[in-house]
């Protein structure tokens, strides 16, 4: 299990730094294991070549700014011959064997180089549509232009998001570029909302349960946010900014605001009804993915690759301090009812708790949760229980008040990525990495219902069709 979540993992403390535009941070980093042009060449080309090849000003007779600009060449001809790197004028010139050495200036790095050589190497394929701009136009028009290209793999796409309605009658579940809403009470789909950038990483209904919020983008490209009305399913309208993908939404509490943390290192807050950015929150040296708007509105708290916790004042736009003490990145975060109380996860496997407020917080306690990553956690809506999942296989109960562990429900299929109570605090709906997504019971973590069950296995059933009650992997 530890292939596919590693992978997840590796690509995504990758993708961390070249998001930031920093040298990496660790020595031991794992070069990736395949190069995306959209994710790595594409970020290469719009932090250092665009300057000079964009449309626009095309030096050497070469625009860079899409994939069939960079394949028709320049004012030498073509300067890529795919699965030749050294045959390739743009290889040479990278590397100095022709010259003038691209980029004028600086030369790229030897990792940036490398990835050139292996995305040549491999075919020099697009993995996003040939005509899509690279870099960050998705912040200038309305619609991210959507790539035509299917899923590859022959699996079930991974559960990333999970929001259980406030009414409890649905539970909705991000997948890749479609949302599908279940009835968790018979497990009967009730819609499939698509039309989405690519992967949906967070799903947030409104306070008022009106409006479901998904948020996601395009990596190296936008934020995108769509808002559709329920329960009728219909969209009511989609949000782009950002330089990068959004990984976390979150309503204020009275519906009117929003907030997105990206890839790109910002924090937005934006107006739902002009659905604009009205403010960027710029401390965190690296990525964001977690974000928590405190129920009195008066705090924010982002959670981020630079293992900090930033408690904003969301009304003033202005950060108020960071909690130190995470050994890894942040990946969520979570308040209690009375807003003094701060949950967080992340990659160094603790389930953190901090107290705050609006002029200091300081951690309470730190648990070591899991035996992985600790991906998501969801506070029950009663306040008196916690659940945590891992890449680990487990999800995990907790008693939020003295950081106590209630429940252990291990040996699930995969890693784990995200977790939602319902609103009675009766059950747990958990999503995972190979696409199965379950109902536990949360008082003895007995599964209620399979809302999607990955074919692998044995007796699978198609998503959608009522479950017979399954022997569970609960214990
Ligand atoms: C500061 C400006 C600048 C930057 C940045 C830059 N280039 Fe260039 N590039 C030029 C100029 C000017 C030429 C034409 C040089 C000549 O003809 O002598 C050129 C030519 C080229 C050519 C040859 C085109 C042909 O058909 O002859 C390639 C390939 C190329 N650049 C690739 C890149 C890549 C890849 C990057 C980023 C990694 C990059 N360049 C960054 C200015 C730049």
């Amino acid at each position: 299990m530890r292939t596919h979540i590693g992978f997840l993992l590796a690509a995504l403390m990758l993708a961390a730094p070249l998001s930031a535009g920093a040298a990496p941070k660790k020595a031991s980093q794992p070069f990736p294991k395949t190069i995306s042009f959209q994710k790595h060449i594409g970020w290469i080309i719009t932090h250092r070549c665009l300057a000079c090849h964009s449309a626009e000003a095309k030096k050497g007779g070469l625009a860079l700014d899409t994939y069939n600009h960079l394949l028709a060449g320049g004012k030498s001809g073509k300067v890529i011959v795919p699965c030749k790197p050294e045959a390739s004028r743009l290889y040479q010139l990278l590397t100095g064997k022709a010259q003038p050495r691209m980029p004028l200036g600086e030369p790229l790095s030897a990792r940036h180089i490398k990835m050139f050589a292996q995305w040549i190497k491999a075919g020099a394929k697009a993995d996003i549509g040939p005509d899509v701009a690279l870099g960050g136009k998705a912040e200038a028009s309305t619609e991210i232009k959507v790539p035509k290209i299917k899923l590859q793999v022959p699996m079930l796409p991974e559960v990333s998001a999970l929001a259980w309605s406030p009414d409890g009658k649905i539970v909705a579940a991000g997948l890749y570029r479609e949302v599908k809403l279940f009835d968790p009470a018979t497990g009967k789909l009730l819609a499939t909302l698509g039309g989405h950038a690519d992967k949906i990483h967070s799903l947030k209904f409104s306070p008022d349960g009106k409006i479901l919020a998904a948020a996601g983008g395009l990596p190296a490209v936008g934020g995108e946010i769509k808002f559709w009305s329920i329960p009728d399913g219909k969209l009511l309208k989609t949000a782009t900014g950002h330089k990068d993908y959004i990984f976390t939404f979150a309503w204020s509490p009275d519906g009117k605001q929003f907030a997105t943390a990206s890839y790109d290192k910002l924090v937005k807050i934006w107006d739902y009804a002009t659905g604009k950015p009205i403010k960027d929150l710029k401390d965190h040296a690296d990525s964001v993915y977690a974000l928590a708007w405190s129920p009195d509105g008066n705090l924010l708290a982002s959670g981020g690759a630079d293992r900090a916790i930033k408690v904003w004042d969301p009304k003033a736009g202005k950060r108020l301090y960071t909690l130190n003490g995470h050994g890894d990145t942040v990946l969520a975060l979570e308040f209690n009812k009375a807003s003094n109380t701060l949950y967080s996860v992340g990659a160094d496997k603790t389930f953190r708790t901090w107290t705050v407020n609006k002029s200091n917080g300081k951690q309470v306690r730190s648990v070591t949760a899991h035996g992985g990553v600790a991906t998501s956690l969801d506070l029950a809506k009663n306040g008196n229980m916690l659940a945590t999942v891992s890449e680990d296989r487990s999800m995990k109960l907790w008693n939020p008040a003295n950081g106590g562990g209630i429940r252990t429900v291990g040996n699930l299929s995969d890693g784990l990525l995200s977790v939602a109570f319902s609103p009675d605090s009766q059950e747990v709906a958990v999503g995972g990495f190979d696409g199965a997504l379950r109902i536990f019971k949360a008082a003895d973590g007995s599964v209620v219902r399979e809302l999607i069950t990955p074919p692998e296995k044995p007796g699978a059933k198609k998503e959608g069709e009522p479950a017979a009650k399954p022997k569970a992997a609960a214990k």
